[in-house]
């Protein structure tokens, strides 16, 4: 049988903690016939350690057959050890009267320790994927703290963005959502991010010829997947989590099998300066990969109206990194 992938995951016992785990142990990352071993990272806190002690005992009640084993942990080096995949979920949530400056601050604390703890315990081949928001700064942050480790490793979540657009794309056309492909996000996680339809396809042909209301693509279309995770709190009264969780099985997935003929995905990775976007700016690009290597996709076409558009997102990562390097974060 295969050996083990070592996957850690902090912010364990949080709400996506609670739907991610079990479909890692349940082989959602990496198949039906690869073990996994679990490292669960939490808080120095009592109660978020009881909690996390909670989740390891329903996932021993699961008996899941591809989990070899679960460590949980509130030591960031124990728990970065030897690890092949970080996803990097836990974060300090904006609370009332915080200023975003305050916010990176808290949290640009976390990524630097947690990029340092990578860069000293983790497996050679490890890659990262960060989730905790700002989820594209943090992981600026994390990857300029752990230097020795290639840029190309490091990875910040668009996929939930990407998954929702193709959900609203395809219910316009009146097609299952797996009918729409090429379905670029660009730029920041965030309500600037950029949804490009003009380069979504659906069954193959441009979405512009499935759906011709171009007002709505431009508009209600765009917005409503920038703004689809507070709808989602006004909903439920909590954020995005079952959701979230599925992307980032989505990413991994993704990033760990050939991608199809023809098709890409979206996710966050340092840019190199492809589309004019500013080199080491954390950004979310189309991405292809056999499974191992992964490249922005060259040559897709971008009009003056998405031109603005990825203008708008880039700024503002763009300040992001300005007021992180500020801090003296970066
Ligand atoms: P949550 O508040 O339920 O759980 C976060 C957990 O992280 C808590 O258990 C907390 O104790 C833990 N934590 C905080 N600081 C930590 C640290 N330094 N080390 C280890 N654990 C730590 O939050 P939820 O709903 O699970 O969301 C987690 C993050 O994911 C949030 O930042 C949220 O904004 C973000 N998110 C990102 C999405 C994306 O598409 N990129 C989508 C949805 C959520």
């Amino acid at each position: 049988s295969k050996a083990p992938i070592t996957v850690a995951v902090t912010g364990a016992a949080g709400q996506i903690g609670y739907s991610l785990l079990f479909r890692i142990a349940s082989g959602a990352l990496f198949g039906a016939d690869q073990p996994v071993n679990l490292r669960l990272i939490e808080r120095n806190d009592e109660k978020a350690m009881k909690g996390l002690t909670g989740v390891c005992m329903e996932l021993d009640d699961c008996a899941f057959p591809l989990l070899n084993s679960v460590h949980p942990t509130c030591d960031i080096d124990d728990g970065f050890t030897g690890v092949n995949w970080a996803l990097l979920v836990g974060s300090v949530p904006r609370g009332p009267g915080m200023e975003r400056k305050d916010l990176l601050s808290i949290n640009g604390k976390i990524f630097t320790g947690q990029g340092q703890a990578i860069e000293k315990n983790a497996a050679s081949d490890v890659r990262v994927l960060v989730v905790g928001n700002p989820c594209n700064t943090n992981c600026l942050i994390a990857m300029n703290s752990a230097k020795s480790i290639p840029t190309d490793r490091w990875f910040a979540m668009t996929r939930l963005d990407e998954n929702r657009a193709k959900s609203q794309l395809a219910a316009k056309a009146g097609v299952h959502s797996t009918a729409v492909t090429n379905m670029t996000i660009w730029g920041n996680h965030s309500a600037t991010q950029y949804p490009d339809f003009f380069n979504a396809k659906i069954n193959g042909k441009p979405a512009t010829d499935s759906i011709s209301d171009t007002e709505w693509l431009q508009g209600p279309f765009i917005s409503t997947v920038q703004k689809r995770g507070a709808a989602i709190i006004e909903a439920r009264g909590l954020s995005s989590a079952a959701s979230a969780a599925n992307a980032a099985c989505d990413t991994v997935y993704s990033l760990t099998r050939p991608t199809p003929a023809s098709d890409w995905t979206s996710v966050a990775v340092c840019s190199d300066g492809s589309y004019g976007i500013e080199k080491g700016l954390m950004f979310s690009f189309p991405i292809r990969t056999d499974g191992s290597k992964w490249e922005i996709v060259q040559d897709v076409p971008v009009n003056e109206f998405s031109q603005a558009k990825i203008k708008a997102t880039e700024d503002e990562l763009k300040e992001e990194r300005a007021a992180v390097t500020e801090l003296g974060l970066i």
